[in-house]
């Protein structure tokens, strides 16, 4: 094998092979197929010291203080997944909504043009009238198009 030939083959070969790592990385984490079994129910964390890469990317987190002040606003911010979830053409997350314990609060939608990414910060204030028991649920749900429904929760004390 000539020099030339040698540099071309190794060359393509690590292209290509880059190429493929890449994309089963992704779909390790983006898998592409539908699975009409996620959108048969509300998909949560099963186990949160061992999530699956479909948990990981498609579960929402939420990030908010463990104790608040009644009646003063504080950030909630909610995550599509540990690993931030993609929005393009094909896979996208149609939708993010806060739940004050069963009461719908807000809700954003996203369109599928690949600008926006599914990490949103809500403001909110909780008051001791909306937390009788001085405790309250956040719950958060998202849609991604292709693996269904989930849904993610953070408990707050409200002082
Ligand atoms: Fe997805």
């Amino acid at each position: 094998m000539d020099r030339r030939t040698f540099l071309k083959s190794v060359t393509i070969g690590t292209v290509v092979g880059g190429a493929a790592a890449t994309a089963l990385a992704a779909e390790k984490y983006f898998p592409v197929k539908v699975d009409q079994s996620l959108f048969e129910t509300i998909n949560r964390v099963k186990n949160p010291s061992n999530k699956t890469p479909l948990e990981k990317s498609h579960a929402p987190v939420l990030t908010a203080p463990q104790t608040v002040k009644s009646g003063e606003p504080f950030a909630v911010e909610v995550s599509i997944g540990e690993v931030v979830h993609p929005i393009g053409q094909a896979h996208w997350i149609e939708f993010i909504e806060l739940d004050i314990g069963n009461e719908p609060a807000g809700r954003i939608d996203f369109q599928p043009r690949g600008y926006l990414s599914p990490k949103v910060t809500f403001t909110v204030t909780l008051t001791k009238e909306s937390s009788p028991q001085g405790k309250v649920t956040l719950i958060a749900h998202q849609r991604c198009n292709l693996h269904g429904y989930w849904e993610g929760a953070a408990d707050i004390t409200v002082t």
